[in-house]
């Protein structure tokens, strides 16, 4: 069941194309995480679904009914900001029952709702509190707790975590997980942190400039993005890129890389290859590991430079005029300079036309 259809959505901003044939239908109970480099148009498509945006042209509904032009209070959508939003004269719980007040539903009920919130998100022994006598993490959860409150058809999340640290951050993450697999609200969610992106996401939602690049789960993206662009997005450290030719001979395709032929033989191309055709090989540092013997495709390169990073090594390796990095276990440790044999995972290859940008 469609929950939020986005329909031929445009939004300019005098001659600045800011969504350009915006077009995403997001099934009841989805939590979609919106991704992409700043000002691509993720918070200007979260505020048009909102209504707090109106758009040049396109239509938008939200559980089968046509909201383009209904006000934002009206849509029964509920928004964490990345400002929070909090009004500074009230205390945390009236901030968090504000929007129920207006509403016009009873104290009785009002109060035990907000107390329960209050109660899941640790914020309840801090109900009395002015949003300025708190940290960043507990307003920003202050914020969240006013959106729950409310229990709206559709959550909307604008970075809600990105002013927390590293561990608040990582907690809140999984709170916020726990809440949707528990409340099953549709969410549409914007972040910059690509591990928020895959852990929360049931689908993701690339942009680029004002335009979708690619929609789908998380594992799907990050696997098989459809062009350059996503895969360099997608990933850190970034997925390898190996320049260089296909060349087909009989049966057997084959992509000569310079520094090396890679068979292409158990790759599922989306597009017929040509021989002499222009490609990037793109491959991401988890699938260049030690060889072990076993691999059906391996080289021995020189290292050039190593990163520890707690849980694995990263190493960059000389290949050809070019280097790619292949994450180690933190227990191998090759030395700089003496050649190390790594295996290719050829079942993780993307291969890119080096013309037209896309996945073939
Ligand atoms: N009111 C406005 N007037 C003119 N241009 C605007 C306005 N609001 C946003 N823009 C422009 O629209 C583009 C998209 O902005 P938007 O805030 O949606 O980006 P974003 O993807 O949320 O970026 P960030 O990750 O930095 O938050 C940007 O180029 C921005 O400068
Ligand atoms: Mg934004």
């Amino acid at each position: 069941m469609i929950d939020i259809r986005i329909s031929s959505c445009n939004k300019n901003y005098g001659s600045l194309r800011v969504l350009k044939d915006i077009n995403l239908e997001i099934e009841r109970g989805e939590f979609i995480v919106l991704l992409g480099p700043s000002g691509c148009g993720k918070s200007t498509l979260l505020h048009i679904v909102a209504g707090l945006d109106r758009l040049s042209s396109g239509a938008i509904e939200i559980g089968g009914r046509d909201v383009t032009d209904v006000e934002p209070k009206d849509r029964d959508i509920a928004m964490v900001f990345q400002s929070y939003a909090l009004y500074p004269t009230m205390s945390v719980r009236s901030n968090m029952e504000f929007g129920l007040r207006m509403r016009g539903k009873p104290m009785a009920e009002i109060r035990p709702l907000v107390e329960e919130k209050a109660r899941m998100l640790h914020i309840d022994h801090l109900l009395d509190r002015r949003p300025s006598q708190l940290s960043g993490g507990q307003r920003q959860r202050v914020a969240i707790g006013r959106a729950l409150v409310r229990d709206p058809k559709v959550f909307l999340f604008d970075e809600p975590l990105s002013n927390l640290d590293a561990k608040l951050r990582a907690s809140m993450r999984t709170e916020i997980k726990k809440l949707h697999q528990s409340l099953g609200t549709t969410a549409i969610y914007v972040t910059h942190d690509q591990l928020e992106a895959m852990t929360l996401a049931t689908r993701m939602v690339v942009m680029k400039a004002g335009e979708i690049q690619q929609v789908g789960k998380p594992e799907e993206v990050y696997h098989r993005p459809v062009n350059l662009f996503v895969a360099d997005f997608l990933g850190n450290p970034g997925m390898n890129f190996m320049k260089g030719h296909l060349r087909l001979d009989g049966n057997r395709v084959s992509a000569d890389v310079g520094a090396a032929t890679i068979p292409l033989d158990g790759y599922a191309f989306d597009e017929k290859p040509t021989d002499g055709q222009a490609v990037v090989v793109g491959l991401r540092p988890e699938s260049v590991q030690p060889a072990t013997g076993g691999e059906p495709f391996s080289l021995t390169l020189k290292p050039t430079l190593i990163e520890h990073t707690g849980s694995d090594n990263l190493v960059v390796l000389a290949m050809g005029s070019e280097e790619i990095v292949g994450k180690f276990p933190s227990d191998m440790l090759p030395k700089l300079g003496e050649p190390v044999t790594v295996g290719f995972d050829l079942s993780r290859l993307s291969v890119f036309d080096a013309t037209t940008e896309r996945r073939i």
